[in-house]
């Protein structure tokens, strides 16, 4: 039998320890969640995507009445980029929630969802997405999304 040990890197800053530019992301995101139609869970999640060419693109979680039809605030941001901007390379994502207008105390981390399409397009780009997971006194980050998804599934994974 053999045995692996995954070890993930995750540091841990204020908001104070980032950079303008990393700041400005979490400030978008922010802005995302305002957008938010969330009146079934009434938690307004926002995720902004750092693209190579600078721009920033927002999406906010899109609920509705039958539940599973709703969407996550990540896969609004990253499906909106596949469909209108084909050829980006996503440099980076990240995601808070609102609770009352307020964001929460507890980071917001994606849901398995997210992290499966997430996964999808770092691979395909072949360039990691550096990942910001916010909360009201820290931010978590990870240097790619495969770190948020160890032993994933994958279209290799299909071949016999
Ligand atoms: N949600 C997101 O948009 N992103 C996450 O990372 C976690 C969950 C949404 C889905 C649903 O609208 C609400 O938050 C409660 O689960």
């Amino acid at each position: 039998m053999k045995e692996y040990n995954i070890y993930i890197s995750a540091r841990v800053a204020t908001q104070e320890e980032l950079s303008l530019k990393e700041r400005e992301l979490i400030r978008e995101a922010v802005n995302a969640a305002e957008s938010s139609y969330s009146p079934y869970s009434h938690f307004a999640v926002g995720a902004a995507l750092r693209l190579d060419t600078g721009e920033i693109i927002k999406g906010s979680n899109q609920e509705n009445a039958s539940y599973p039809v709703g969407c996550c605030a990540e896969r609004t941001a990253l499906f909106w980029t596949g469909a209108n901007r084909k050829h980006a390379v996503i440099c980076e994502i990240a995601v808070v929630a609102l609770n009352g207008g307020q964001i929460t105390k507890d980071v917001t981390a994606p849901c398995g969802m997210c992290r499966q399409a997430l996964l999808e397009v770092e691979r395909r780009q072949k360039s990691p997405i550096r990942v910001f997971l916010c909360g009201k006194d820290e931010v978590v980050i990870l240097n790619q999304v495969a770190d948020l998804l160890p032993l994933s599934f994958n279209a290799e994974n299909m071949s016999v």
